[in-house]
């Protein structure tokens, strides 16, 4: 069944695991979360990012997304990722998310902290779930960029402000990680992420999951990240596949199955890393 974010992080808390999140670009992608998560009893939220609901298709992406959400047995998350428009967020409401990310992290604090209390007020009272960031991430997401010069990791100083004025059911924060294809080896502040830990009880999402080394992923899990979001890693492996069978003359459906059984290995991989596979 369908059902808010908060349900789910509140489990991650009270079992010690972090839930993943997995970005889809297309339906194919979607069955293969589900079908490996059903499969390994995991709760996982299902990721709608800016690139999918481009060209006006917010309403008909997620009819059909909480459909298949709803039929799965296991618990299932419909999350709007990386939205910087309460206009689109009105959008999503409507079709039916049961979770919202007001990506402010582009504002001033100030204007991060209105806007995010705004969308809180739209959210709430229909018991939608609401993800906030703070820190600016960098690279590439959909036709988000964010340079190297713009990105900077999160301030403590800024989350203890944040939290102060905001009650949001899970944090993003910017400690090192990034967007898209790595060019190096992303490393992750540690130092931070403890500082972080030990000033708001928020649960803290870490974006960018795509590429970063099992050891960091357990590493950062263990100190009390109990989000994940992958994109890059399962879109680039559906691809992958469907090349591989259009070289081998398949079908398309045959070219299809080729790129979810790729993007099965990548999300057990995943499940397993976050302690997340046999929490349903
Ligand atoms: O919000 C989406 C995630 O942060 C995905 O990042 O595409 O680098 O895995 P990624
Ligand atoms: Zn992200």
């Amino acid at each position: 069944p369908l059902v808010p974010m908060n349900e789910l992080l509140a489990d991650a808390v009270a079992r010690d695991y972090t839930v993943v999140q997995f970005n889809t670009d297309c339906i194919e992608i979607t069955q293969s979360f589900l079908r490996t998560a059903e499969e390994y009893a995991a709760p996982i939220i299902v990721g709608v990012g800016q690139g999918a609901v481009k060209d006006g298709k917010i309403a008909p992406i997620a009819a059909m997304l909480r459909d298949y959400c709803a039929r799965s047995k296991l618990p299932v998350c419909l999350h709007l990722d990386h939205s910087e428009d309460p206009d689109q967020i009105m959008q999503a409401l409507r079709a039916g998310f049961t979770s919202i990310m007001i990506d402010g992290s582009a504002r001033p604090l100030a204007e991060n902290i209105e806007v995010t209390n705004h969308v809180l007020g739209l959210c709430r009272p229909l018991g939608v779930s609401v993800e906030a960031e703070l820190g600016r991430i960098p690279g590439v997401e959909d036709d988000m960029v964010v340079t190297e010069e713009q990105a900077n990791k999160v301030d403590l100083a800024v989350v203890e402000e944040f939290v102060s004025n905001v009650s949001v059911d899970a944090l993003a924060v910017a400690v090192g990680s990034a967007h898209g294809i790595y060019k190096a080896e992303p490393k992750l502040d540690f130092e931070l992420l403890a500082q972080l830990v030990g000033v708001t009880d928020t649960p803290l999402v870490l974006h960018g999951g795509s590429g970063i080394p099992d050891t960091a992923l357990r590493k950062a899990f263990g100190m009390g990240m109990k989000k994940l979001n992958v994109g890059t890693e399962l879109r680039l492996g559906f691809l992958r596949g469907v090349h591989a069978g259009v070289e081998a003359g398949d079908s398309i459906y045959a070219c299809f199955e080729r790129g979810r059984k790729i993007v099965d290995g990548l999300v057990l991989s995943k499940l397993e890393v976050s302690g997340s596979a046999g929490k349903a």
